[in-house]
């Protein structure tokens, strides 16, 4: 699959060992940064990954920062944009099935990288079962408006 991946200064290593395991798992992965312990603002790169995911560069996105919060918070600012926080590959699975999330996100702070390893998979490995959960995606949608 094709990925896009930001992170801010708190996500930043995270967002790196996701990088190399799914290069690994031969995904092609687009990196937005950030790169290093400087302080930067997780708006920011929340918009750059979203934008690739908006022009269709990406399949999905994933955010991380420190809590996960304020990152996906950008990121669903944005129209087009469903970002799920995924503090577990449970929440990480049901986020595609029935959000149909584009992008989900990560905190870099309280995610384990084994743990965000799972994450990723399950949301990867999980299909959107439409249906009802289309109609709540419309009305999401159209609060965009
Ligand atoms: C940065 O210190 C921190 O506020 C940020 O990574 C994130 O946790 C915000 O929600």
């Amino acid at each position: 699959m094709k990925i896009a991946m930001a992170a801010d200064h708190g996500g930043y290593e995270l967002k790196n060992i996701l990088r190399e395991y799914l290069t690994q798992e031969g995904h092609s992965v687009t990196d937005f940064g950030t790169n290093s312990s400087e302080s930067v603002d997780y708006p920011d790169f929340a918009q750059l990954c979203c934008n690739a995911v908006i022009k269709k560069e990406a399949d999905f996105g994933i955010l991380v920062c420190g809590s996960g919060v304020g990152i996906s918070i950008a990121a669903n600012k944005i129209d087009g944009i469903r970002c799920g926080l995924c503090p577990s590959a449970e929440i990480a699975a049901l986020v595609k099935q029935h959000n149909n999330a584009n992008v989900i996100a990560l905190g870099g702070r309280f995610t384990a990288p084994d743990l965000a390893k799972e994450i990723v998979d399950a949301y990867m490995n999980a299909e959107f079962e439409g249906g009802r959960h289309q109609q709540r995606i419309d009305k999401i949608m159209s609060l965009e408006k």
